[in-house]
């Protein structure tokens, strides 16, 4: 079963919801799920999106692949608060882990794309990333004779930008990171979790974070308003499109500061944190999500524990066997 389609959403008419879910299911029934293994993928395809992922030549200038501000030996983001791209040019948000992205429900922080092939589009467009076109891209594939011919022999059109979407989109779906201690004890080793990540679990449920960032990706499936329960933009002066989150998207007011909720598995190797990398420290984010999701402050002995469970959701990518 796919979550595409639905579109659940937290604004700050579901206070009440919240404050319900805040008092929390017990632990073990939360709705957390481990992350399954990258299976069915055509090899060919994930070896041909690989390299398109790290190949600089597809940018303007030859100076930025993904690779660039998706580096898969550091968490797959960048260490930016915002991304820089062709010519130094920096973007106005931070830049997301590719991993583990094919389980969100959409691309970006505002959901702008609906799915990694129709998301590619952007960063080869954007003048702050690749600062390209398709027929730019095209030409130069096709320039490249070990390309075209590895593009010839997996696709009966050979170079094209379809194409191109499809091979490097068939390699971010290789991108998982599996067997989290996280999902070892939820599989049933209670010892794959130590103490304190167990006690960090408990305030991470019981506290209401799982209302918002569950399901395999613990996040990623559902939007929310940043700000429920205050005006963070307000009290942190922070005006600009940036901010305005899926209302680029849709134009309905209600939308205005509503994210799609950011997958945690890997948010102790992502830092800075938010769609505008303000913020350094896992700790100072857990406690600004207390206070503005959910209302409250929570003791700093609670957060460091929520920080060491949120340590546990990092699990291991291990490369898609090509050949
Ligand atoms: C200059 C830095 C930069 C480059 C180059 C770049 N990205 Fe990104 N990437 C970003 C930023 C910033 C975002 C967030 C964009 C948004 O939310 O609108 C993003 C978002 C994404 C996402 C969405 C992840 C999520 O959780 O929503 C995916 C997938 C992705 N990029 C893949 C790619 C691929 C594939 C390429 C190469 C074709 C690429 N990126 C090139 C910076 C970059
Ligand atoms: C009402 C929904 C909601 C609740 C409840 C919530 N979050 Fe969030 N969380 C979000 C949204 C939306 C963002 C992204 C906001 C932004 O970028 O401006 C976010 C961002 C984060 C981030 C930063 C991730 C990144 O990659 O930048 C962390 C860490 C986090 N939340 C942890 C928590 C913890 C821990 C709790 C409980 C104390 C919690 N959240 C409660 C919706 C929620």
């Amino acid at each position: 079963m796919t979550t595409r389609g639905r579109r659940w959403r937290l604004g700050r008419r579901a206070c009440a919801a919240l404050a319900l879910l805040a008092t929390g299911p017990a632990a073990g029934e939360a709705p957390l799920e481990p992350i399954p293994p990258a299976t069915n993928l055509a090899p060919a395809k994930v070896a041909l999106g690989e390299r398109l992922f790290h190949d600089p030549r597809l940018s303007a200038d030859g100076s930025t692949s993904c690779a660039s501000c998706h580096r898969l030996s550091a968490g797959g983001d960048d260490d930016h608060p915002r991304s820089v791209g062709v010519a130094g040019r920096q973007g106005s948000l931070n830049a997301p882990t590719v991993f583990n992205a094919r389980f969100n429900v959409d691309q970006n922080w505002d959901g702008s794309a609906p799915d990694l092939e129709g998301q590619i589009d952007g960063p080869i467009h954007d003048h702050r990333e690749m600062a390209t076109d398709w027929p730019e891209v095209v030409a130069t594939l096709e320039g490249l004779a070990d390309y075209r011919g590895d593009f010839e022999s997996l696709y009966a059109d050979g170079v094209t930008a379809a194409n191109v979407r499809d091979a490097i989109a068939e390699f971010e779906r290789s991108l998982v990171t599996v067997d989290a201690p996280f999902d070892r004890y939820l599989r049933g080793e209670p010892d794959a979790l130590d103490p304190r990540q167990q006690a960090g679990y408990r305030h991470f449920v019981d506290y209401g974070c799982v209302a918002c960032h569950n399901g395999r990706n613990v996040g990623g499936n559902m939007y929310a308003t940043m700000g429920v329960m205050g005006d963070f933009f307000a009290d942190h002066d922070k005006q600009g499109k940036a901010h305005l989150g899926r209302f680029r998207v849709t134009g309905d007011p209600a939308d205005r500061h509503l994210f799609r909720v950011p997958s945690l598995r890997l948010a102790v190797d992502t830092a800075p944190y938010l769609h505008d990398g303000s913020i350094d420290e896992l700790e100072e984010v857990i406690q600004v999500m207390a206070e503005y999701q959910l209302g409250r402050r929570i003791p700093a002995e609670d957060v460091a524990l929520i920080a060491e469970f949120i340590g546990s959701l990092r699990g291991e990518y291990r490369p898609y066997p090509t050949d």
